[in-house]
């Protein structure tokens, strides 16, 4: 974990790799943006001349020294003050990162304002600490460094918050870690015992995990037809964090764990099956999401609920115009065995419905390969029976940069999930809206409870690098769930 110091005294500092003077960016010239101190005017007065930096968002330029405290300063761009965001505050920081990394600096001081300004130092310290991450299990040598020291520089106390900044970065990297682990690894029988060790001792956490005699004799028959095909156990694991216990607000969280998607009988082609252990992004958004709510210790009641199983292939798999019964009496004719998501989450909410009955609740599911094409890799699906809810989701994503944008539940839509033969079918006669009738097969399991269901498939383990996260898992979520708690509050 990286460690964030502070420091207000700009000469008698430690030295560390470089130290970083954020630039405006103004009419094309570079305007030093927070001034600290006049040291380094005549020496980068030069390249600004030259327009060799102009102070463009993420632009670096170095310039070296034989006295001071740093050898080297690098000028980083900000953008233009006047479209300043604090998404521009990230970026920019995170390109710092990216050049941390590439010259493998261990320590850096970032000239900040002295002004309390709490949400750009936020937005800074997630701009470094967010893409400080590699993952490496699976490479026999590794040698990437990773940034150990943030000094904040300009800045007396901050240590709380930086403390709690670090607490969200370090349940997205959890979050990813449990992505971008091999499926073989992370099975259901590992994602519980990541739930039971990530909250032992936590003394506002309970953490219940049902095993597949529990969940057979709760009836899931959905979550159990879809492990049909794996020769490992399902598992439910319930992970309750009471914040709040005076308040009957009560959330939750549904993730989809399935830890690999074959796509069962149906089975997946060449081309589309590699990347599905991502498939319990949704199960590692809520319990990240959990890890950071309850390091952050905020006064809220939420619940994650995990449905965990692998979409398999065997003699015994479940099979494709075969009808199963629901945990909640409702039965399910199986048109595609690929559309298991939706049969997991399906007992998972009747179940959290039934059981916990909480005031809302709000599912992450990689559910479609539609929200790819609809939203691409950049927004994540929103739909939902609640208009407040989702307005506060949106703006919670809009302040994260973790961006939600909303699909209708068009009634109309609701007749394609007709069967001859069951209660309800798992697919839409055709494929077109592909990612509403999934949720609208969701809607029919929460029984008018207040509900949101994000379906993450895009941006859950993008193909391209994004700034501040390599490609593969971003944590996505976990940021979304901190603030949309935070404004809560
Ligand atoms: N896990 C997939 C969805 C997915 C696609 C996740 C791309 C991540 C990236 C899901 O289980 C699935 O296979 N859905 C099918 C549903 C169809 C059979 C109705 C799909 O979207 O093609
Ligand atoms: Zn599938
Ligand atoms: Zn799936």
């Amino acid at each position: 974990m990286i460690e964030i110091k502070c420091t207000t005294h700009f000469s008698k500092r430690k030295a560390t790799d470089a130290l970083v003077l954020p630039f405006w960016s103004e009419k094309g010239k570079a305007k030093e943006a927070f001034k600290l101190t006049s040291k380094f005017e005549n020496d980068y007065s030069l390249p600004i001349k030259c327009a060799d930096f102009t102070g463009k968002l993420g632009a670096c330029a170095s310039l070296y020294f034989d006295k001071g405290v740093e050898k080297r300063v690098i000028l980083l761009g900000l953008g233009e003050e006047d479209k300043f965001s604090l998404e521009n505050a990230r970026i920019a920081y995170a390109e710092l990162a990216q050049v941390a990394r590439k010259n493998d600096w261990k320590t850096l001081s970032l000239q900040v304002p002295a002004v309390d300004q709490e949400e750009y130092l936020q937005a800074v310290v997630e701009g470094v600490a967010l893409p400080n991450y590699h993952f490496d299990l699976y490479k026999s040598k590794s040698k990437k460094t990773l940034l150990k020291t943030i000094y904040l520089v300009g800045v007396k106390q901050w240590n709380r918050e930086a403390k709690d900044v670090q607490a969200v970065v370090n349940a997205v990297h959890f979050t990813r870690d449990l992505i971008n682990g091999n499926a073989d690894d992370v099975n259901p029988l590992y994602i519980a015992s990541e739930a039971k060790r990530v909250f032992k001792g936590s003394s506002k956490v309970n953490v219940t995990v049902f095993d597949k005699k529990a969940i057979t004799s709760m009836k899931m028959g959905l979550l159990l037809a879809v492990n049909r095909g794996s020769n490992i156990d399902p598992r439910l694991i319930v992970v309750e964090y009471k914040g709040a216990p005076k308040s009957k607000e009560h959330t939750v969280l549904v993730g989809k764990g399935v830890t690999y998607d074959t796509g069962g009988l149906n089975l997946k082609p060449t081309g589309y099956m590699e990347e599905m252990k991502c498939d319990m992004s949704g199960a590692a958004a809520v319990l990240g999401s959990l890890k950071a709510i309850a390091d952050l210790d905020l006064p809220v009641n939420v619940t994650a609920v995990v449905p965990a199983t692998e979409n398999g292939i065997d003699a015994t798999s479940f099979k494709p115009g075969d009808c199963y019964k629901s945990y909640s009496g409702k039965t399910v004719e199986i048109g595609n065995t690929d559309a298991e998501g939706r049969l997991i989450l399906a007992d998972a909410l009747a179940y959290s419905v039934k059981k916990l009955k909480p005031t809302q609740i709000i599912d992450f599911a990689t559910l479609t390969g539609a929200v790819v094409v609809a939203l691409g890799e950049d927004m994540t699906g929103l739909m939902s029976n609640d208009d407040s809810l989702a307005q506060d989701l949106m703006e919670a994503g809009s302040k994260t940069y973790e961006r939600v944008w909303r699909l209708p539940l068009v009634k109309e839509y609701k007749k394609q999930l007709k069967s001859k033969f069951a209660d309800l079918k798992n697919i839409g006669e055709k494929r077109e809206a592909g990612t509403i009738t999934a949720a609208l097969f969701l809607q029919e399991f929460v029984e008018g409870t207040p509900w949101a269901h994000l379906d993450i498939a895009g941006t859950a383990y993008p193909g391209k690098s994004k700034i501040y996260h390599n490609s593969s898992a971003s944590g996505i979520g976990v940021r979304l769930m901190v603030q949309y708690f935070k404004d809560k509050i």
